[in-house]
Order: C-alpha cells, then structure tokens, then sequence
C-alpha cells in the first residue's frame, strides 16, 4: 500500500507541473485548472490510505465542511475581489502547516519523544511554524487592506523596521533554540508567538497600490510553509506541491515588483504610499463629454487603444467593450488593446476579462509593445483605469507611484477616460491626466457608458 501510495504521489505531481504548464496561455489555463484539481483529489485520496490512519470521523468531517466552505466562497466571490479571497487561501494555507507542524510537536510531547526527534526535524517543525504563521497574519493584513477593512495606506509603529528584524531574528533565534536544545517547549512557545506578530509587522507599513506584490510574496511562503510541513511529515507530495508553489510565488513576485520597477526589499521596506501626494498643478479643467461626441470622435480615428482597468472590472464592462470593438471595426476603425500588468487587482485579471468576451488574444499588446506606438493613436480610451496612466509615476517623485512604469496614455493624440467620478484609483493619488488639455471625461458606469457609446456609434 506505502508503494502504491507513492505512485499515486508521483501522478499527483506530474498533474501539476502539467497543470502550471498549461495555465500559461488563456486558452489552456481551464484544462491546466482541472488536471491540477484532478491531481489534488488523487493525492488526497492515496494519502486516506495512510496505515497509519485509525479513525476516518474527523478526516470526514474536515472534508465535508472544507469542501463546503470552499465552494460556497468560489461561487459566491465576485472576480473583482479574487485578490482577497487568493490572500484568504494563502493565510489558510500557512495556517494549516503551522497548526500541523504544531500538532506533529504536541503528539511527540505528549508520547515524551520529543527530544528522540533529530535536529533537522525539530527545525523543520520550527520553521513551518514560523513561516506559516508569518504567512497567516500577513494574509489576514492583505486581505483587510484589499477588502477595505482597514486603510490602504502604510500603518508604520516607531522604529517600525526594527522591531520587525527583531521578531525575526526572535523567530529565528528561537527556533534553532527549540532544535539544539532536543525541543525545549519554551523555545516552540517564542517562535510562535514572534512568528504570529511577525506576519503583521511585515505587511502593516505596505502601501495599497504594493499590495499585488505581497500577495504573490505570501503566495510563496505558503508554499514554502506546506514544503517545510512536508519534511516535518516526510510527506514528498507536500514537498513538491509546496516548492512548486514556492517557486512559482517568487517568479511571480518578480514579475510583479518588476512591473512596478521596484525591488521586493525597497516593497517590504520602503513604506511607499504613506503620504499623499496631490499630484499635478497647473490647468485643473476638467472636460466634461458626452457618448454623442466620443462616439463621433471615435468614428473619425483611424485607430482607437483601449486602456482597460480596474473600474472596467468591476462595471464587468467587458461584454460591452467587445460590442463596441465590433462596431468600431464596421466602420473600419482599428482597435488594440494595451494591458498593464498591473491593471486590476490580480495578474493577468484584464486578459481573463477580455478572454471571456471573446476578444482575440492579437489585439493584446503588452505594455512595452505599445508605449512607443501612444503618439500616434488617435484615441486612448481608458476604461475604469487611473493608477497605471497615472503620469505622476513619471514625473512626480513625491508620488507613491513614482518609478512605476505606466502606459503612455497621456502621449495620446485625444484620450477619452471612461470612470464615474474624479475619485482616485487604488494607490489613492489624484491623476494628473484627467486636466489634460487632450482629455475628455465621460463620466458614469463603465457599462452603462460603453452601451450608449456603442448605440451612438451605430447612429453616427
Ligand atoms: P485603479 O487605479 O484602481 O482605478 C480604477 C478606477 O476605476 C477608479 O479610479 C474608479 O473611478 C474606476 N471605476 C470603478 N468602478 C467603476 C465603474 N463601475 N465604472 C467606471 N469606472 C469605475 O485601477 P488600475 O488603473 O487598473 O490600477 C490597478 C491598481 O490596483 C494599481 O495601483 C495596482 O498596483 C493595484 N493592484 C493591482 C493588483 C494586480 S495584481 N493587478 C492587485 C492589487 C492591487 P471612479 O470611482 O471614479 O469610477
């Protein structure tokens, strides 16, 4: 059965580097999302064969509620707040190879085997306890700023940093205590603890617009945790789910502080965001529009750009968008899309949006493709975008934006921004582009907008 069980082990894994593989492109991520799952089930179900498992009642019922919970929150979440609900699954993740490791140490203790465990056990229990906690209440931060619990902005203490490098070298220091020290508990009691503020410690001073980083940040310490658990159990499954993880969270991060030009440490350390910049001076005319005259400025281009945000998200505009690239294209006007890789609130949200309303994959530029080609466009027309057209990021060094790269909107020939206020976006700065002599607002729901643009359009 232990032979079988490994076997089953060895499939599991091999379904999800498939899994990671295919979920690369939009048009294979839902077949990769099954073989993944698929592999998931299979390990779950080898791992109930365990010899070792006595009694099924509480397994069951773990299941039954998990599963249960679990479904309910995935039906139920809307895609805009994905980004919570990933922070969520993250904090749960690092909370179960805590309590797991924990439950490891407490069954030595109370059988008085503890100290019969060799050093590289006792630190493995102690680093998935540290890292897992520190995964947990960092998560449970990111998911209160993203759900709006709490503000956005940085929550620094005095001498914030360094309280926070002494909980981790607490963390640390405790953890190597516990293990040279054959499991004093006093020492499993410090790390947990350090490790449990820790996690707030970190996340407290980030700023809202950093926050796509630190949640691919705690994506991979989750792995990292389940990884460390898995050594704690001898369990290779784990192992290689949670360095798979692990790993793919830290490309991830990269990505993501690359997108914003800045280095993980100067995200985590930085406290960029806590004071608020007014952005631009200057003309503060804002120009006001209507569908009518959008919709003939945009039948007299010869190309249109759409910019979709956040704000095209949340008005789930995107079945609207592809009606009025319909109608744009019988009047024989070309339109491309220009995707910010931070745009949204998730990786890639605007490419999953513009895939389920069938636009084709080739209208999708990326953003270092089509910043040069801004001069030339016609009409940039932002759909519920403001932080990544933000020129601030360019220009303004006061500005918690500055250094991110942006899409070049502003060098646009006419832009037209589709939102329903003057409010700012995520990073809570005003947008110097909205008083642009070459801007026109035309304020509303971005659906509702997109519809009379389009029935404007076909009139025209
Ligand atoms: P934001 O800067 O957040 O701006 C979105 C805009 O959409 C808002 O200014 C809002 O203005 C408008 N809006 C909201 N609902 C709307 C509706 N129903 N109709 C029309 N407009 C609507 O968006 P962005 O430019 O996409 O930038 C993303 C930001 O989120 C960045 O700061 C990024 O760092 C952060 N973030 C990104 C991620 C990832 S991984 N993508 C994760 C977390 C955070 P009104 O209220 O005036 O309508």
């Amino acid at each position: 059965m232990e032979s079988l069980i490994q076997v089953a082990y060895l499939f599991a894994s091999i379904a999800f580097i498939i899994a990671i593989k295919l979920l690369n492109s939009p048009s294979t991520a839902r077949l990769g999302n099954l073989i993944g799952a698929l592999g998931m089930l299979g390990g779950i179900v080898a791992t109930l064969f365990y010899k070792s498992i006595i009694r099924y009642e509480w397994i069951l019922i773990g299941l039954v509620l998990g599963s249960l919970v679990g479904a309910w929150l995935a039906l139920k979440v809307k895609m805009t707040a994905m980004p919570q609900m990933v922070a969520l699954l993250n904090g749960f993740g690092g909370a179960a190879s805590a309590l797991v490791a924990s439950a490891e140490a407490a069954k030595e203790l109370l059988t008085n085997t503890l100290s019969f465990l060799s050093a590289f056990s006792l630190t493995t229990i102690g680093l998935s306890i540290v890292i897992g906690s520190v995964t947990f209440t960092g998560s449970l931060i990111a998911f209160a700023k993203l759900q709006e619990l709490i503000s956005g902005r940085p929550f620094l203490l005095p001498a914030h940093h360094y309280q926070s490098l002494l909980l981790f070298l607490l963390s640390l220091g405790a953890t190597a205590y516990f293990s040279l020290t054959k499991g004093e508990i006093a020492g499993m009691y410090v790390l947990s603890i350090a490790s449990f503020l820790l996690g707030f410690w970190i996340t407290l001073p980030i700023g809202g617009a950093d926050m796509p980083v630190i949640v691919a940040f705690l994506n991979s310490l989750s792995g990292l945790a389940a990884a460390a658990t898995g050594f704690v159990l001898n369990n290779y499954l784990l192992i290689i789910a949670g360095t798979l993880v692990g790993a793919s969270g830290l490309i991830l991060t990269q990505i993501m502080s690359r997108a914003m030009n800045r280095s993980l440490w100067n995200v985590l350390f930085g406290a960029v965001g806590a004071e608020v910049s007014s952005g631009g001076s200057g003309d503060r005319t804002v120009r006001s529009t209507t569908a009518e005259d959008v919709a003939l400025m945009l039948s007299y281009a010869k190309e249109v750009v759409i910019v979709p945000g956040y704000g095209m998200a949340v008005a789930q505009a995107q079945h609207a968008v592809k009606k009025l690239v319909d109608a744009l294209s019988e009047k024989g006007v070309e339109t491309r899309f220009a995707i910010h890789p931070v745009a949204g609130r998730m990786p890639g949200h605007m490419n999953v949006l513009l895939a389920e309303a069938d636009i084709p994959y080739e209208k999708l530029y990326e953003m270092e493709r089509i910043n040069p080609d801004f001069p030339q466009v016609d009409v940039a027309l932002v759909i519920g975008a403001n932080d990544v057209v933000n020129p601030a990021a360019r220009k303004d060094q006061n500005s918690p934006l500055y250094g991110m790269p942006i899409l070049d909107v502003d060098k646009a020939k006419t832009v037209v921004v589709l939102k329903r206020s003057m409010n700012p976006g995520f990073a809570g700065v005003e947008n110097e582009l909205f008083y642009q002599p070459n801007t026109y607002m035309l304020f509303g729901d971005a659906r509702k907008s997109l519809e009379s643009l389009t029935q404007a359009l076909k009139e025209v």
